[in-house]
């Protein structure tokens, strides 16, 4: 098949470079030219392991090309739209890029008696922003264009989107069209994970219900930690336990310093906006807010309350491991809090400190490795969970440290062990 993408992020590039290698001729469509001239050479812009490779591969077999023009749409029989929908300051969805898009998509629809486009939003909006997109289609293509609209949401994990991409636990397809249907499906053949066919209304709620679970199973897990700091009691014990009932489950239950990333904060937000538009009761998800504000600020407070000085190293900065992201990222939120209180800070990650310099520019040192890191420090903050950090010489890490603290806000290591080397840990949720 010949599909366009509009928008190259992690949903967008990674989903035109999966269709490629399957075959199809896909057509990435962005609208900065110095972004799709990186792009056009097989430089990813973003970091997702395994997608330079995947992206060059594809280029190369010609399969996947870039432009910042419209013109593939004419030929294209699916055209998805992927770009991003960010939160606005009352946390509603920002859908202006997905109508300026919907609007330059309908000027290219082919007029042709035999063509016939199925467009399809990847981007995660609201209940009804397809309607408003089909009915930006009526009004601004050719009267002789046919086409359909689907929901084909997403629910790829970044640092593990192409895996995701491929095996997902489910194909969702909204639509009230069966030709839009039949042709996704089609797409979709080599694409693992059982297929959900319903209509656009509920394919757009599931994506939002999907991300405000996995939040809440966060929070919860969060509020556990909470719980066991007051009582002396491991976390991990206690979830492990009431885990292993098959009902409830241990996985994606990990506290820690809160959720971050591209997706859950802003999703719950647009739902906790589309409640108060629906008027639905949802004291609920502002909940699963407060608690995963309430995970940083509890962290911070350690810090406070036992550093045994005001320099402090961090390692880990993106919002989650294998990702430059720091989108909400938990550490933004811990540095700021650490600079107000007039602590001096290192900070070291393999992929994101770049991305975090935008934001904090000279306020932070930035270190080249997470050894030197640590040089002159009070303590050591550990803030994502990249592997590197896992296993590290603990002994090093001693020997080049200030004084032998760890604030560990991923429950990397064991609390025995580290501590018999030395160290004065403190972890979440853990005695
Ligand atoms: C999420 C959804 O998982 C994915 O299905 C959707 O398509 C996009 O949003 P992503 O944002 O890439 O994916 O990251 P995810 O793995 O969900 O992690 C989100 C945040 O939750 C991270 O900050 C992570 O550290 C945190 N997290 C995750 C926890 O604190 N505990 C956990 O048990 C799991």
């Amino acid at each position: 098949m010949t599909i366009s993408i509009i928008g190259h992020g992690y949903v967008g590039l990674v989903t035109a470079c999966v269709f490629a290698d399957f075959g199809n001729d896909v057509w990435v469509i962005g609208h900065t030219k110095e972004k799709i001239d990186r792009l056009r050479k097989g430089d990813p812009i973003i970091y997702e392991p395994g997608l330079g490779e995947l992206l060059q591969k594809n280029i190369k077999a010609k399969r996947l090309h870039f432009s910042v023009n419209y013109d593939s749409i004419a030929g294209s029989e699916i055209v998805f739209i992927t770009v991003g929908t960010p939160p606005k300051e009352n946390g509603e969805a920002d859908l202006s890029a997905v109508f300026e898009v919907a609007r330059n998509i309908a000027k290219n629809l082919s007029d042709s008696k035999k063509h016939f486009t199925i467009v399809s939003c990847k981007s995660t909006v609201p209940v009804g922003t397809n309607k408003k997109v089909e009915a930006i289609l009526s009004k601004h293509s050719s009267k002789n264009a046919k086409f359909s609209i689907a929901s084909c949401p997403e629910f790829l994990r970044e640092g593990t989107a192409i895996h995701d991409t491929i095996n997902a636990d489910r194909v969702v397809i909204g639509s009230n069209s069966k030709r839009a249907i039949d042709v996704l499906l089609k797409l979709h053949e080599s694409i693992n994970g059982k297929r959900v066919i319903t209509d656009l209304a509920s394919a757009e709620l599931i994506k939002y219900i999907s991300n405000a679970m996995l939040a809440t199973k966060i929070s919860f897990a969060n509020l556990v930690s909470f719980f066991a700091e007051k009582v002396n009691a491991d976390v991990e014990d206690v979830l492990d336990a009431v885990g292993l009932d098959k009902r409830i489950g241990r996985i994606f239950m990990n506290p820690g310093v809160g959720y971050g990333g591209s997706c859950l904060p802003k999703d719950v937000m647009a739902l906790i906006d589309v409640g108060k538009k629906l008027n639905v009761e949802s004291n609920f998800l502002t909940e699963i807010e407060h608690i995963n504000l309430f995970a940083k600020k509890n962290f911070v407070n350690k810090i406070l309350k036992n550093s045994p000085g005001k320099k402090v190293a961090i390692w880990g900065l993106a919002f989650k491991p294998n990702t430059d992201d720091i989108r909400f990222a938990p550490s933004i939120y811990i540095i700021e809090e650490l600079l107000k209180e007039g602590f001096s800070i290192s900070v070291y990650d393999q992929e994101a400190s770049n991305n975090i310099k935008k934001i904090f520019a000279d306020k932070i040192r930035y270190a080249s490795s997470a050894y030197e890191c640590l040089q002159g420090a009070n303590s050591l903050i550990i803030l994502t969970e990249w592997n590197e950090f896992k296993q590290i010489n603990l002994d090093k890490v001693k020997k080049m440290i200030k004084d032998p603290v760890i604030f560990d806000g991923r429950n990397i290591y064991d609390p025995m062990t580290v501590r018999k080397l030395g160290f004065k840990y403190y972890s979440v949720g853990r005695p």
